[in-house]
């Protein structure tokens, strides 16, 4: 499978994707990580492990991912030979142009069980709601905010006494095993990412 990610944060996702392509347990290559942030940490790692690493111009907007930005990524992202798309920790909604490229073919994590708790902190949502469970979730991603069909899940228990500090960590955590194995199964389920 040949990857392509697109992130605003620190990128612990893309590490734990890249650590399980060295341990040999996911059969894949990132050939390109793309930031709207041009401070990111997460193309800081790319560039550390030799991967290339750029910034989308989202044109001055704070949120927006304009239709021309989509278009770009869209062709940077085919002109590294890339199958599939990982958002990981990309907060900007992907709409048209990008999801017609790479039809079927974009994932994202999220910090939640779906359907529960959609959008931003989805944490403080499981904490304010004072719910015993929460987690998260790999997903394909449609037009909508979180929505798509979901490949895995994985359970993360809320303790007495989390503060949003404690339970995004375990969240991560769980993140970090859950993105390289939807990779996995995708890879199984798609024949190899061909
Ligand atoms: C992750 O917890 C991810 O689930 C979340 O951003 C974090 C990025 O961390 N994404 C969302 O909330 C998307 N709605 P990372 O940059 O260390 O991978």
């Amino acid at each position: 499978m040949v990857l392509g990610v697109l992130g605003s944060g620190s990128g612990s996702n893309m590490q734990a994707i890249l650590d399980a392509i060295d341990a040999g347990s996911l059969d894949a290559r990132v050939a390109l990580v793309l930031s709207d942030c041009p401070g990111a940490w997460i193309l800081e790692r790319a560039r550390q492990r030799g991967i290339e690493a750029g910034v989308i111009d989202c044109r001055g907007f704070r949120t927006k991912f304009p239709e021309e930005a989509q278009v770009e990524t869209a062709v940077r992202l085919k002109d590294a030979g890339v199958e599939f798309v990982c958002l990981a920790g990309f907060l900007r909604l992907v709409k048209r142009p990008l999801l017609d490229a790479f039809p079927g073919r974009i994932l994202n994590i999220h910090p939640a069980l779906l359907p529960a708790f959609p959008g931003l902190e989805s944490w403080k949502q499981a904490l304010d709601a004072g719910v015993a469970e929460t987690g998260c979730t790999v997903h394909l991603v449609d037009e909508g905010m979180d929505t798509g069909p979901i490949l895995l899940q994985e359970r993360v228990p809320v303790l007495p006494g989390d503060s949003p500090e404690s339970l995004h960590a375990r969240i991560q955590a769980a993140e970090h095993r859950l993105y390289p194995a939807a990779l996995t199964y995708l890879s199984a389920r798609s024949g190899n990412g061909s």
